[in-house]
């Protein structure tokens, strides 16, 4: 035991470390910012809030909002910041996305490799993150982060992306 632990080596791949290093009271002032800014542009506030945590941290790699079209039983991508994908619409019930348009949870995928229903945009991607948006208790989207680092997201992650997507559901609907 006591050799094992000396010859494990550290690096910063094996720390988890993401909650110390990120101000998200910081990035969620922010958000009210634009959200006051954009008001009467939901589009361009939806917009700005995907650069803003896209370019601040580090391992948010992909950061999309999905909204639902009921009839049709499918997400549509709105706004979103880092690599086109040519997932633009997904079905309910398919891949993470349409997982939680059905269950109207949040889900973490640590490691995306292990997912079964999964839709891959970019192979490197290694772990993803998907929180719902409620207007007037009604699931009508959601936000998703990819990130190219596995384990990537954890509560805090989730608890800041729910204040934000209160925070939309509130201003911008
Ligand atoms: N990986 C998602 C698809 C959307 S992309 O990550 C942008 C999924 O499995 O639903």
């Amino acid at each position: 035991m006591d050799s094992d632990f000396k010859h494990h080596t550290l690096t910063m791949d094996n720390c988890n470390f993401n909650f110390s290093l990120i101000n998200y009271s910081a990035l969620f002032k922010n958000c009210i910012e634009i959200v006051n800014k954009y008001q009467s542009n939901q589009n361009l506030a939806l917009g700005e809030i995907c650069r803003l945590l896209n370019e601040k941290i580090d391992f948010y790699d992909w950061v999309g909002f999905y909204f639902l079209n009921e009839d049709q039983k499918k997400l549509v991508l709105s706004s979103f910041s880092g690599k086109p994908t040519e997932h633009k619409e997904i079905p309910v019930g398919k891949g993470i996305c349409g997982q939680v348009a059905k269950t109207s949870k949040s889900l973490i995928v640590s490691d995306v490799s292990k997912e079964k229903n999964y839709i891959s945009c970019d192979i490197e991607v290694k772990s993803e993150i998907v929180v719902p948006i409620f207007v007037d208790s009604k699931n009508i989207g959601q936000i998703d982060i990819d990130s190219k680092k596995l384990n990537a997201f954890d509560e805090n992650d989730e608890n800041f992306l729910k204040q934000i997507n209160d925070l939309i559901s509130k201003n911008l609907f």
